[in-house]
């Protein structure tokens, strides 16, 4: 059994890459991964878009701002993957939603995300996830049809530098026992 904590505690967001290409080999093991995703009914409502034509890279950056700390990698990654969803899917039984909560896929999508971002950890690469962009012009340059949203870019290739840790919040701010507010550990 691998360590998945290790895994998952080990793991950076990285914004700057060698220029090395990813093989076929390793980009499978990592579509592999993002395919075992749970989704709402196993409705599996995630789409994948692969960008390596450098044109289209570049007129995505063109919808991420400048000031965005991901701006460069969106063109200096060894590859990019759009992660996409057919929308009223996952949340939904047919037409009717399954809960007060609407549509799931921002929620599926992102389960998809984090099997990416570790699996592409778990082999050596790094990731961002980079959310803050025009998503409707996104959208046409990739020419994603009706029903269907892009959510987020992530950029995967061969970290170029170390990155620092970012903070987290303890284990006792955030866990509740048995109602809100009652902390876990004083129990
Ligand atoms: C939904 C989401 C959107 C994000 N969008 C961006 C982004 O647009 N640009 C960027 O540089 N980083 C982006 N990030 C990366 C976060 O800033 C990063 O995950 C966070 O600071 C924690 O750092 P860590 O991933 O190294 O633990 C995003 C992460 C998530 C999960």
């Amino acid at each position: 059994m691998t360590d998945s904590l290790a895994t998952l505690q080990s793991r950076r967001t990285i914004r700057r890459y060698k220029d090395e290409p990813l093989s076929r080999e390793t980009l499978e093991k990592i579509l592999l991964a993002a395919q075992c995703a749970q989704s709402w009914n196993n409705s599996q409502c995630w789409e994948l878009v692969l960008i390596d034509d450098p044109e289209i890279r570049k007129k995505l950056q063109e919808t991420v701002p400048s000031q965005n700390p991901a701006f460069r990698a969106i063109v200096e990654s060894s590859t990019l993957v759009c992660v996409c969803a057919k929308t009223r899917l996952a949340g939904f039984f047919g037409n009717d939603p399954g809960s007060i909560l609407g549509d799931w896929f921002m929620h599926d999508v992102g389960i998809v995300t984090q099997n990416i971002c570790t699996q592409a950890h778990a082999l050596g690469l790094g990731t961002v996830v980079v959310a803050w962009l025009d998503h409707a012009a996104a959208k046409t340059v990739i020419q994603l049809p009706e029903g269907y949203e892009l959510v987020s870019l992530i950029p995967l290739g061969y970290p170029e530098q170390e990155a620092r840790a970012t903070p987290r919040k303890k284990v006792n701010d955030f866990v509740h026992k048995n109602r809100f507010g009652a902390k876990y550990a004083d129990h």
